[in-house]
């Protein structure tokens, strides 16, 4: 059954870029209510584990060297659809394919540096806000 809640984070590149309350404000007017949110650092090691589905690939090490660059804001938002409205909304991973008007579109640099995460399914949704959030900050 799909639900209605979805996980992102702003990553490095837009943090570094004072993207945030830009970034914010287009989830806002797309309809998304902020559930959790926290502004963090992630070490290698955590973002390595947040990761752990792409160990496997070329660009894991790239990837988490990167996601543990800089500071990131890591939210829990809520809207109906929340997965597939929140990825239609972000674009393509590839800022370069990402359609006119999505905040990679307007925001990423890379495809390393693509500005925000969305999870790909509800399962995932929850199991990335449960690695950032308690039961206690998931009201
Ligand atoms: P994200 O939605 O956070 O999920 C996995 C991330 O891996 C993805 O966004 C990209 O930032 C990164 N990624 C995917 N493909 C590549 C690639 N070919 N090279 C570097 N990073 C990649």
């Amino acid at each position: 059954m799909a639900t209605n809640r979805t996980f992102t984070m702003i990553k490095p590149d837009a943090t570094e870029k004072n993207y945030i309350g830009g970034i914010l404000k287009m989830i806002n007017d797309a309809g998304f209510r902020i559930v959790s949110m926290k502004y963090t650092k992630l070490t290698k090691e955590q973002a390595g584990a947040f990761y752990e589905v792409h160990k496997e690939r070329p660009f894991y090490g790239e990837l988490v060297d990167y996601m543990s660059s800089g500071p990131i804001v890591a939210a829990i938002l809520e809207k109906d659809n929340a997965v597939a409205d929140f990825r239609t909304l972000i674009g393509a991973t590839d800022p370069t394919k990402a359609a006119e008007g999505t905040i990679r579109k307007i925001y990423a640099e890379s495809i390393a540096a693509n500005a925000v995460h969305g999870s790909d399914s509800d399962e995932n949704a929850a199991i990335e806000g449960n690695f950032f959030f308690s039961a206690l900050e998931r009201f």
